[in-house]
């Protein structure tokens, strides 16, 4: 293991699903301020999924540094409608760039989990090692537990390959490139354009899934991207001293939770809108309250930037900018 830092200028960097919310942040982090050369395809040119595939295109590249940023992805509607399809994606995709990088000799590997894959009811703020200690929420086990098989496999390759295979777990995330589709966005995506239909329709009342009294944790995904970079920037000595064998993953979040009542106060604010928002409690709420406990990546030196408001003024300014490129609403 290298105790230099992954990326430098000319460093070559394969991002895995690099035109998503995610790969797209780190894409512009990457490429356009650190000066490392980004490969990044679309799912129509290399679907993961594939072993062939992916080993094609593997085979072609000369890669320094691997990040895995693809995954099918959804909010609470999608994972209860389409759980075999999350499960099933995402353990292929972990599988086979993990793998297909051990084969091709590529040892720097950031693979991207998600909080979901702490227990419903982990103490609050999750630390990493509540990891595995209780059960998951229901309504997204099957994607939580391919992300814990990610996080395994990284841990395995790397103590059986001497792989140097890092793992970020980050929060909720929003912002630039984000998926506005209703049937399968995340909450911040959902509201902001059901407030903006109903600003646009002059709507009195807009009714939100669940009490409203859950907590959530939610980061802007251009910090995200920063926090990945301090993760990939870290020497081995300080990665090792925060994790270990076993558990070598480490949180991302913003370190403050807003209940979904005063984020949809937030976001109706944003957009504008002045009607009723109301409260559908026969809709699932998923875990009561989940904060990630982010001191390990905060004595790496990063910090979130972005405030909610200002992440949301700024996601806003963007979809309003190019609502032909924000996915789902054309
Ligand atoms: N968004 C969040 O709130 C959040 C929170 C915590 C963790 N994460 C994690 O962050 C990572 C990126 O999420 P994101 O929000 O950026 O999701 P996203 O915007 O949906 O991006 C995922 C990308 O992966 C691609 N992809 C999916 N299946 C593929 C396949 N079989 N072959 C090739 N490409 C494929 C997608 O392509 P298509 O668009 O063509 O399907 C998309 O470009 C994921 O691992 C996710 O679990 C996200």
């Amino acid at each position: 293991m290298t105790d230099a830092g992954w990326i430098q200028p000319g460093s070559r960097v394969y991002i895995a699903g690099g035109y998503g919310m995610v790969g797209s942040a780190l894409y512009r982090l990457l490429s356009e301020q650190c000066g490392a050369t980004v490969i990044r395809h679309r799912r129509q040119e290399i679907d993961l999924t594939d072993p062939r595939a992916v080993d094609a295109c593997l085979s072609s590249q000369s890669i320094d540094v691997m990040i895995v940023a693809a995954a099918t992805v959804g909010g609470i509607l999608a994972n209860n409608t389409r759980p075999a399809e999350f499960i099933q994606n995402n353990l292929m995709i972990a599988a086979n760039l993990i793998d297909g990088s051990y084969r091709h000799g590529i040892d720097k590997l950031l693979y991207l989990g998600s909080s979901c894959i702490y227990p419903k009811h982990a103490e609050q703020p999750m630390v990493e090692e509540a990891l595995l200690t209780g059960h998951l929420e229901p309504t997204n086990e099957p994607y939580a537990v391919s992300k814990i098989a990610g996080i395994k496999l990284c841990e395995s390759y790397n103590r059986q390959f001497g792989m140097d295979c890092r793992c970020a777990m980050p929060t909720n995330l929003y912002g630039q490139g984000d998926n506005y589709d209703l049937k399968g966005s995340h909450v911040i995506p959902a509201l902001m354009r059901r407030f903006h239909d109903a600003v646009q329709q002059r709507l009195p009342e807009v009714v939100v899934w669940g009490s409203g009294q859950v907590r959530r944790e939610f980061l802007l995904v251009d910090d995200l991207a920063n926090g990945c970079l301090a993760l990939m920037q870290a020497s081995s000595n300080a990665i090792n001293a925060l994790t270990s064998e076993q558990c070598r993953h480490l949180n991302i979040g913003s370190g403050v939770d807003v209940t979904i009542a005063e984020l949809a106060a937030l976001v109706a604010e944003t957009v504008g809108f002045k009607g009723q928002i109301q409260y559908d409690s026969s809709k699932p709420d998923g875990a009561p309250r989940k904060l990630l406990d982010i001191s390990k990546i905060r004595s790496l030196g990063w910090s979130p930037v972005h405030s909610l408001r200002d992440g949301l003024a700024a996601t806003y300014q963007d979809y309003l900018a190019h609502p032909d490129s924000a996915r789902g609403v054309a």
